[in-house]
């Protein structure tokens, strides 16, 4: 049998894994043994009689960071186990989270994540073992936890098994055209005087489909124009619509 895909948690607060993890078709998968989940406590690792695992920045200012001897230690304990698996820490500062991001971390054999806690982690440590900083959006948490629990659920949810044909569907519609999602209705047909849209009832498939894609594109356009600009960048039919394509070569003044 091959070893499911394994996560394990460094972090001062292990008593929060699995969280929101352990609900719900994630928790089951974990109950399943389809994944693993593993929080450990950096405390461990700490020093002396106090098991000090943070200090104040040198070059002074507020807050405390997590020494590196700590969570070197932590990271080496970790990483002895098992197959190779890539070693991320959660900051503000690291690269954002994508859905490609997540595919990758998905289909190798699991992940190694460093929750931050406090200003941060010593820069040492992070550039030695060579971390992957990654980001879950442009705010700041007050710690990773929050943020590795969100990388998690997006891997975990495109591991076989865990969540069937729906998963794969919902993965398929944003990153096939990265496109948002066209907007979703359920009965009953009329709600406190609000319709739902025609076409919906219509029973003609052809048509359902030609409307949810026009929305998803409008949605995406007035919502997300970076998506979009990115999108009419890699598709040159897009880029023709939108009127941000090159003139054909013919037509250029200094073609002939
Ligand atoms: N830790 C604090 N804020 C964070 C963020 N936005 N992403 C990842 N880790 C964090």
């Amino acid at each position: 049998m091959t070893t499911p895909w394994r996560a394990t948690i460094l972090t001062l607060f292990p008593e929060v894994f699995p969280g929101p993890l352990g609900a719900s078709l994630a928790g089951r998968g974990l109950r399943d043994g389809l994944w693993q989940l593993d929080a450990r406590d950096m405390r461990a690792f700490g020093i002396g009689r106090h098991r000090s695992v943070d200090d104040t920045p040198f070059g002074g200012g507020a807050g405390m960071v997590l020494r590196p001897d700590v969570v070197d230690a932590a990271c080496e304990a970790a990483l002895a186990e098992g197959p190779e698996r890539p070693l991320v820490a959660l900051t503000p500062r690291g690269e954002p989270l994508t859905q490609s991001t997540v595919r990758e971390l998905a289909a190798g054999p699991g992940v190694v994540l460093l929750c931050g806690r406090y200003e941060g982690v010593d820069q040492r440590v992070v550039e030695a073992r060579r971390m992957r900083e990654i980001s879950v959006g442009d705010y700041v948490l007050s710690g990773g936890e929050t943020a590795a629990m969100a990388l998690l659920d997006a891997c975990v949810r495109l591991l076989p098994g865990v969540m069937g044909a729906a998963g794969s569907a919902a993965e398929e519609s944003f990153t096939a055209g990265d496109l948002l999602e066209y907007p979703h209705y359920t009965r009953p047909a009329e709600w406190n005087g609000h319709r739902v849209p025609e076409v919906l009832l219509s029973g003609h498939h052809a048509e359902v489909a030609h409307w949810r894609r026009a929305e998803a594109e409008r949605v995406t356009r007035e919502r997300r124009p970076d998506l979009w600009a990115r999108r009419a960048a890699a598709s040159p039919t897009i880029a023709a619509e939108e009127g941000t394509a090159p003139p054909p070569l013919a037509a250029r003044p200094d073609a002939a």
